[in-house]
């Protein structure tokens, strides 16, 4: 009993030192602050999504846009839930040039800012805000255009989308025929359209473009061997293959793709087409190699 007080006593006058050398305004050494220490980490990954206006549920720009969110801050991270990067680092591939997840050390600075009670540091160590492209860049479909968008999603749907489907499901030779044949056809229009601008309808992102890159991104894992879709690959295409590596290039992209799910379903899951359920291990795609799309087609 009387040991335990002593140590209360030590303890209580300890931290009255503690309290008087570190007044609240001044940071103690070693402490993890927002400002110097944390704030680079949202910057770097969490500020694309989590801003005003965008689709993810709350701003981290700020300390105080942060604060309120701490423990959820900590327990997201921890987990590698946030920011979402859907790839098992213990299997296969482990490095990616244009890796978004936080290193361990990104981790445990949280960690240790949020078990250190969330401080907010100097003001000074602050870095200058980030920043980002204007949102209203892109409309998904702007009203001038809106005509020509459901038109060419129509086509893209019918052609692309669907067609690599039609393809690698049919069961008689024909109608095989048909599909694919028409699917490269559609492709290649697409691919010298690409040749002179940007974007499907100009220097303007749209819809359409997003509706043409999911199917894109799967063609050379996928439909090129498994649905049989091969004329030609993506990465064969002078003008679909940089334009492709620039919409995934685009903020945020990069983290919704993930290969390795993408092979495994279609190689496991159709019986009848890949009985053995073998997943190929190929192909090698660089998607991060610079596309150039964004100089060319300047002005
Ligand atoms: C690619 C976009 C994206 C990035 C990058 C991202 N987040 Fe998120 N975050 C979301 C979305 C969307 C949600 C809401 C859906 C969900 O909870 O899965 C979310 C939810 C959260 C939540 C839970 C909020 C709640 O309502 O409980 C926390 C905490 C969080 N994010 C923290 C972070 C942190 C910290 C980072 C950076 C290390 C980060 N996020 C990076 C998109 C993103």
């Amino acid at each position: 009993m009387r040991a335990i007080l002593i140590v209360v006593i030590v303890v209580m006058a300890t931290l009255v030192t503690a309290g008087a050398q570190a007044p609240a305004n001044t940071v103690a050494q070693g402490q993890v602050t927002f400002t110097r220490d944390v704030a680079p980490i949202l910057q770097n990954r969490c500020q694309v999504c989590h801003r005003p206006d965008t689709f993810a549920p709350m701003s981290l720009l700020t300390y105080e846009d942060a604060r309120p969110w701490a423990r959820a801050i900590k327990e997201k991270v921890v987990i590698r839930e946030m920011p979402p990067w859907y790839i098992d680092k213990n299997v296969g591939v482990r490095h990616f040039t244009n890796d978004v997840s936080l290193s361990d050390e990104e981790i445990a600075t949280i960690v240790k800012w949020v078990d250190g009670g969330a401080p907010k540091g100097n003001l000074a160590d602050m870095p200058a805000p980030r920043q980002f492209e204007d949102l209203d860049k892109w409309h998904i479909a702007p009203p001038d255009l809106v005509e020509k968008i459901d038109a060419l999603n129509k086509t893209i749907y019918e052609r692309v989308n669907n067609g690599v489907y039609l393809a690698g499901f049919a069961t008689r030779q024909k109608p095989y025929e048909r599909a694919a044949t028409r699917l490269f056809q559609t492709l290649d229009e697409l691919d010298a359209r690409l040749g002179s601008s940007r974007y499907l309808f100009g220097n303007r992102m749209t819809e359409t473009d997003w509706r043409l890159f999911v199917t894109l991104i799967r063609f050379d894992a996928v439909y090129h061997g498994h649905f049989k879709c091969n004329i030609r690959r993506i990465v064969d295409y002078p003008n679909l293959w940089p334009y492709l590596r620039d919409l995934y290039q685009h903020d945020g992209v990069a983290a919704t793709v993930n290969f390795d799910h993408i092979k495994r379903h279609y190689y496991m899951t159709h019986d009848d087409i890949n009985p053995t359920r073998i997943v190929p291990i190929g192909p090698s795609l660089d998607l991060t190699a610079p596309h150039g799309r964004g100089e060319k087609f300047s002005n």
